[in-house]
């Protein structure tokens, strides 16, 4: 077996980056967590806390339907599984984002194709997206990277012009908001991860948000009830080859919990990501990304910034190792999160025909790598995050970390 180092998630993928600033681990739970928890212990498992989750993220939300999930990657892949695409469709998708995105849709045998972000932005846009729209392509899956939210008028415009539905991967932007309406109700669905590092951050969880009554319908049978009904007196039938991705109970009590004190952290988030991101803004050489006018709330899950080319003597990776050895926890490049190029898989399935990049279902030819979004790819070249955001930041935090980027930007200016 060879050696090799899989991924880590929550906690465990904090561990050594210390700092001067603070860290979300330990999370800050609400209050009644273990109220909630004890309820679901006491009851010997009879209380329906996924369906008050559920029921009141939906209020919060303003949607008409939550599905409760184990997590976004689960949701998202519901989401696809219950849409009615055939094998080799295609779906627009945002090139800079995290692998749970397109998960689901390829395990779907759906095709992803990446349209590029125009140039030094994270996120697509309509501009961007159009060129990749084909007789195949059935949706178009934006993602708020960061918690920055995309243009979605326009992209919702140009979805319905070509007759295609639009889903939000709002994992980084719970509560964030966009000329005053709520991340994950911009589009006909969305997909959000209550994962422990998470915003909303409980355990692993996730949900689908919907106002569409069928495609929620559609969701719980294919993606919960494994595509089984009651047929008496047989009893279960499974007429579709559906899942089993229900959200436990005792995460749906600290999903609960975490809601109540969730806009209430995103309000501090949006005010600190906003002051860190003036101070570091006037810092030369250096550009926090930037926040559209139309972002009324910001939910920050990470904060990112791009260094000007040609400005510094070292190399990115050099800047993001002299943050982090300064004090700025976890500080480094995040070329990772470019899908087209980390999805080797991807590549070599296209290369080699493979189901369903097979002539037919597939319409064409597909190619992923580095190549396919030169846009994204530069971006990242140039871009530095450190550990995720939180809520725990004050006023002098931001003030801390503006002096760290500040001082190394000195000392490597040229
Ligand atoms: C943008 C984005 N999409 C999807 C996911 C996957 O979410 P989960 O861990 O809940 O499956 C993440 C989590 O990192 C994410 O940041």
């Amino acid at each position: 077996m060879p050696e090799r180092e899989l991924a880590r998630f929550g906690a465990a993928a904090f561990e050594g980056a210390q700092g001067v600033l603070p860290s979300p681990f330990p999370r800050i739970i609400g209050p009644k967590a273990k109220e909630y928890l004890r309820e679901v212990v006491e009851s010997g498992l009879t209380v329906d806390m996924v369906g008050r989750f559920e029921r009141a993220f939906a209020e919060a939300l303003g949607v008409k339907h939550v599905i409760a999930c184990p997590g976004c990657t689960p949701a998202l892949h519901v989401l696809m599984a219950a849409s009615g695409f055939e094998p080799g469709d295609e779906i627009i998708v945002s090139p800079i984002t995290d692998y749970g995105t397109i998960a689901g849709l390829v395990r779907e045998n759906l095709i992803p194709v990446f349209a590029d972000v125009p140039p030094g932005a994270v996120n697509i846009t309509a501009e961007t997206i159009e060129p990749h729209i084909t007789d195949r392509t059935r949706a178009i899956l934006v993602v708020h990277f960061t918690g920055l939210i995309c243009e979605m008028d326009e992209i919702n415009a140009l979805a319905a012009r070509h007759g295609l539905v639009v889903y939000e991967d709002a994992c980084q932007a719970v509560f964030g908001q966009y000329k005053g309406r709520l991340a994950g109700t911009l589009g006909h669905a969305a997909g959000f991860s209550f994962d422990s590092e998470k915003t909303m951050g409980s355990d692993i969880g996730g949900a689908i948000a919907t106002n569409d009554g069928e495609l929620a319908e559609r969701c719980r049978f294919i993606g919960q009830s494994r595509g089984g009904v009651e047929d008496p007196p047989f009893g279960r039938r499974h007429v579709e080859a559906g899942y089993a991705m229900r959200m436990p109970q005792c995460t749906a009590a600290i999903c609960l919990a975490q809601l109540e004190i969730a806009q209430e952290n995103v309000a501090q988030r949006d005010k600190m990501i906003r002051l860190l991101s003036e101070l570091i803004g006037q810092i030369d050489g250096v550009r926090p990304l930037p926040i559209p006018d139309y972002v009324d709330v910001y939910s920050a899950w990470m904060f990112g910034m791009s260094l000007e080319p040609g400005r510094f003597r070292c190399s990115t990776d050099e800047f993001a190792a002299q943050l982090s050895e300064a004090g700025i926890p976890g500080a480094g490049t995040a070329r990772y999160y470019l899908l087209p190029e980390a999805c080797t898989f991807l590549e070599r399935w296209a290369r080699e025909g493979r189901y369903p990049y097979s002539i037919p279902p597939a319409s064409r030819e597909y190619h992923y790598g580095a190549g396919a979004c030169p846009n994204a790819a530069a971006f990242l070249e140039t871009f530095i995050r450190w550990s995720t955001f939180c809520e725990k930041y004050t006023e002098r935090d931001c003030e801390l970390a503006a002096e760290i980027v500040r001082k190394v930007a000195e000392a490597n200016r040229r």
